[in-house]
């Protein structure tokens, strides 16, 4: 059997044609076995997943996709993933749904969204991978009839054009892009259509205020409450403090008067991190006619993993329902999650882990912390003091990505109400002030097997997993 080697870049355009199958039950056989593998969370078999995309409820179930490289921990020629569920319980597996097969996206169908059964992505050609925006019907689960409805505009963007998101303003279609403009600068580009189908170029969303950095990817627009809701991925950010823009590439939201059609402006006053963890990035927000839902990829570019040797990277984040409270983003796990709740106990000081898989409710107080450790004296902690949250993953027992820190602040915007988080196996998710303040990260921890708390008490649900059928 044929191994790959990924080094410098290579076999980054493996094809299902070209890799055989013993190959994939290998890889796959090594994703399955291995103990940091997640539980809830939705992950890749093998290979490599990253942004979600397409995210859509139709019909009573919620259509998941994701960007994928099937061959390895790696960037490679990206597919789409589809996964669809009713409860985020039981999951129905569709494999590949969009393969890197047409004229328009023979080098990789990036990522994209969908609005009224038609999905809308980027698709790359060539050795310099020029992308133009595709729209492709959805149709009893598959993709159908791609077609190029844009071309990228070099006098507009550099090669850094991707990632449409498009929305309905009375009778237009919106699109914004992901971009670079020719200066080098992250900027994000306006689109308006009558038909869905022929757009024409509004040059650049005026935003009040942004980040300064050199590219702005993933951008997603809704409206609630009155409010417009901006939030994409900025990479290479320069204004960094202790608490913010620690990792390779950020994600932002902004909030301010909604998007007029006959104006290219968002009137935003501020933006604000939006995920205070180590790994999180290109999140995507779609509504099931009841509510707003966040899902994010569970890593970062540029980053590697103690389990990549296991061929398999990342997870997407647990479903969030968001909503806005005095201009600011709320993120809460959504309801449905409950369901996953098995037997539950108090916990006063300790408590011998059962499972790898829980989710633990906490008082939060002004000086608390929570440690999850092993028997060799291998711990993470998350702790809450001197008005500030700080989660420090330095005495795992693989510590990675180092030189992006150990630690994550953030400031403590409350000393009362619950805190909750979610453990799968090396993925954390830590829900603070009412859903103000979340992190999301990886970690790594052999034989984990102990949870001590002090300043606090709380409660632990050990979960289940979810289900693919
Ligand atoms: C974000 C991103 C997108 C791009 C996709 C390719 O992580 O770089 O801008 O479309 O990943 O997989």
């Amino acid at each position: 059997m044929e191994l790959y080697d990924f080094e410098n870049r290579k076999n980054r355009d493996l094809r299902f044609s070209t890799v055989s199958k013993e190959y994939i039950d290998y890889i796959k056989g090594l994703a399955k076995s291995d103990p940091f593998y997640p539980k809830f969370h939705v992950a890749p078999k093998h290979g490599l997943l990253n942004d979600p995309n397409g995210l859509v409820y139709v019909n009573g179930e919620y259509h998941i996709f994701y960007q994928w490289f099937p061959f390895g921990p790696v960037h490679g020629l990206k597919h789409w993933y589809h996964v669809a569920t009713k409860d985020f319980i039981h999951y129905r597996d569709f494999g590949v749904a969009n393969f890197p097969d047409s004229k328009f996206d023979l080098e990789g169908a990036y990522t994209g969204m969908m609005i009224e059964n038609a999905i809308y992505y980027t698709g790359v050609v060539g050795n310099d991978k020029i992308p133009s925006t595709i729209k492709a019907d959805f149709r009893e689960n598959s993709f159908i009839n791609k077609r190029q409805i844009l071309k990228w505009d070099e006098q507009l963007t550099t090669l850094n054009f991707r990632d449409p998101f498009v929305w309905k303003l009375k009778d237009s279609y919106m699109m914004l892009t992901g971009a670079q403009n020719l200066q080098n600068k992250g900027q994000l580009t306006l689109h308006r259509s009558l038909d869905g189908e022929n757009f024409e170029s509004l040059g650049y969303l005026l935003l009040a205020t942004a980040p300064e950095a050199d590219m702005y990817e993933c951008p997603n627009y809704i409206e609630s409450d009155g409010k417009g809701l901006l939030i994409f991925s900025p990479q290479g950010m320069t204004e960094k403090t202790r608490y913010d823009y620690r990792n390779v590439f950020s994600v932002i939201y902004t909030i301010g008067n909604p998007i007029e059609s006959d104006e290219r402006r968002f009137d935003n006053k501020s933006y604000h991190e939006l995920d205070k963890g180590f790994d999180f990035y290109a999140p995507q927000v779609f509504n099931d006619g009841k509510r707003d839902i966040l899902i994010g990829w569970l890593g970062n570019s540029k980053c590697t993993y103690p389990s990549d040797k296991n061929q398999w990277s990342h997870m997407l984040t647990i479903p969030r329902e968001i909503s806005i409270r005095n201009d600011i983003l709320i993120q809460k796990p959504i309801e449905e999650l409950t369901l996953l709740r098995q037997q539950s106990y108090q916990v006063n000081d300790s408590e011998q882990l059962k499972a790898k898989l829980f989710e633990l409710v906490i008082e939060n107080t002004a000086n608390f912390s929570i440690v999850l450790e092993n028997e060799m004296g291998h711990y993470l902690s998350f702790s809450g003091q001197n008005g500030e949250y700080i989660l420090n993953r330095e005495h795992t027992t693989y510590p990675f990505n180092e030189v992006y820190g150990h630690q994550r602040y953030a400031l403590k915007k409350m000393a009362m109400g619950h805190i909750r988080l979610f453990v799968d196996t090396s993925a954390i998710e830590i829900f603070c002030d009412d859903g103000e303040t979340v992190f999301t990260s990886r970690f790594y921890i052999e034989d984990l097997n102990r949870l001590s708390l002090s300043g606090t008490t709380g409660k632990i649900y050990y979960l289940k997993n979810i289900e693919y059928s």
